[in-house]
């Protein structure tokens, strides 16, 4: 049953690495494991105390993308965080392509946790 989900869901991603989607999030995938994975982690949960984890359903993700594009081309800092998202992560040289590229790859890869468990 598993397997054949896997099978399944292998196959969607082979397809949607075809269009211009797939292409959106492999482009935003190179940014994430460039800028953003020293503090938000391969797996998205977050490597240091301050981050949130980008699979808890009631997590960042669950934000419009209005709101994300807005909190990471600003910086970001929740009311008694510890740490605060730095503006564009850290890497002024992104363009608003990259930070639209690399939300379309924070929901595909850690947005649908619920589907995912
Ligand atoms: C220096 C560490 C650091 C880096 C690098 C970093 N972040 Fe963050 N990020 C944070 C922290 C800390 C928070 C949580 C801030 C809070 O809630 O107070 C955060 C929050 C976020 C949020 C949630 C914002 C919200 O509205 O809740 C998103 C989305 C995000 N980061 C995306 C990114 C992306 C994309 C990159 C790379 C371009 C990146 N981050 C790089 C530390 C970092």
């Amino acid at each position: 049953m598993r397997w054949a989900l896997l099978v399944l869901l292998f196959g969607a991603n082979v397809s949607a690495f075809a269009d211009t989607t797939g292409a959106k999030v492999e482009a935003g995938e190179k940014v994430f494991s460039q800028t953003c994975i020293a503090c938000h982690g391969a797996n998205g949960k977050g490597t240091i105390p301050g981050v949130k984890d980008f699979n808890a359903a009631d997590g960042p993700l669950s934000k419009s993308d209005e709101e994300l594009i807005t909190n990471i081309t600003n910086g970001f800092q929740s009311p008694g965080s510890p740490l605060a998202m730095p503006v564009k992560g850290g890497n002024p040289s992104l363009t608003e392509a990259d930070i639209q590229a690399v939300l379309a790859y924070l929901r595909k890869a850690f947005g649908t946790a619920a589907a995912k468990n």
